[in-house]
């Protein structure tokens, strides 16, 4: 027989026992209080003592008990207490967790994916620029007369301006028409690419207008690339765009660095509202004074260029009727767009 602890001791273990989880709570009630607890294993013994030490052993013992039951209820109680603060009873720890507070794509990126994917398709591969220009490829290179309005401190944000060298004005560029110009100084014809990109205008901040947006801009330039291959292009890709039952109209306009230049608008109508046209682009042939600027001689090569707003675009597909919502990054806004 395993000898008889005694009760002191067991008292002592007892009330110096560390309750503070669930685990530590069931090995004390399995150590102590179950049915080969050693407190219950005690109370059976009682039987073989002394006859004389029976009542007050019983005494003791059934006080240990109590002690033990108590310090185990309070132990539960202070614990489930605590833990309640974690875990409400009403909490079903078994629901899916609430929903995570993913980002998504922005309304102007989709939008230029989209633009991107369409030109993919036809052909088209995508080249970069840098924002901040030199005078020569966002202007000269691209046939702007020297008085010309874009170049007026009313347009363009000037990060460097000499009076007298206007050669050497670094500009934050107002189009992505130089990336053109970096295009085919780098690569012979026939060159066939999109230049996306941010540009700049130093124009009062509107619903309408913002200090920056997005271009889209495209070059072909081959032999015996015609307008009516840049009319073909630009139908095929807005009907992709903006469904194929579009009804659009393309106008003449002008540009310094296309000739003959045209404008395309198409026409717009969401929900009950009335219809109206809207321009979406413009373009034309590559003006022969520009690929003479980088060397291209224009008897053997022709191209047409077009370049389309991002943001005038996403505002009519999404019918956002204030542009600088596209760069407030409200998340009313942007969680609209799931
Ligand atoms: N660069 C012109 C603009 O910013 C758009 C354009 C590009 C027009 C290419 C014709 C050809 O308005």
């Amino acid at each position: 027989m395993s000898p008889v602890p005694d009760i002191e001791s067991v008292k002592k273990e007892i009330s110096t026992a560390i309750l503070d989880s669930p685990e530590a709570l069931e090995s004390f009630r399995l150590k102590y209080l179950s049915r080969k607890g050693i407190i219950t294993e005690m109370l059976a013994g009682i039987g073989k003592a002394e006859p004389g030490d029976r009542a007050r052993l019983g005494k003791e013992l059934n006080a240990l008990k109590k002690t033990a039951d108590s310090i185990f209820k309070n132990a539960q109680k202070e614990l489930a207490s605590s833990l309640g603060k974690q875990i409400r009873a009403t909490d079903d720890p078994t629901l899916p967790p609430p929903p995570f507070p993913a980002g998504s794509l922005h309304p102007l990126s989709r939008t230029l994916d989209e633009i991107k994917s369409i030109f993919f398709q036809m052909g088209f591969t995508v080249a970069d620029g840098p924002e901040l220009e030199d005078d020569f490829h966002n202007f000269t290179a691209l046939n702007f007369p020297a008085e010309h309005p874009a170049r007026d401190m009313q347009d363009t944000f000037f990060v460097r301006k000499n009076e007298h060298r206007p050669e050497e004005d670094l500009v934050l560029r107002t189009h992505t028409s130089p990336v053109q110009i970096r295009l085919m100084k780098q690569q012979q014809p026939p060159l066939r690419a999109i230049m996306p990109g941010r540009v700049y205008r130093n124009e009062s901040i509107t619903a309408k207008s913002y200090c920056l947006f997005h271009q889209v801009e495209g070059l072909y330039v081959d032999r015996h690339v015609s307008l009516a291959d840049l009319k073909h292009t630009l139908i095929t890709f807005a009907g992709h765009l903006f469904g194929s039952d579009l009804k659009y109209r393309i106008r003449p306009s002008f540009f310094p660095f296309t000739e003959p230049s045209l404008e395309m608008d198409i026409w717009w109508q969401t929900g009950n509202r009335s219809g109206q046209w809207m321009e979406i682009l413009g373009a034309g042939m590559v003006h022969p004074n520009v690929l003479k600027s980088v060397e291209i001689d224009p008897e053997t090569w022709t191209g047409y260029a077009f370049g389309m707003g991002v943001e005038r675009i996403t505002m009519s597909r999404y019918e956002i009727d204030d542009i600088r919502l596209l760069y407030d990054n409200d998340l009313r806004f942007l969680d609209q767009f799931p």
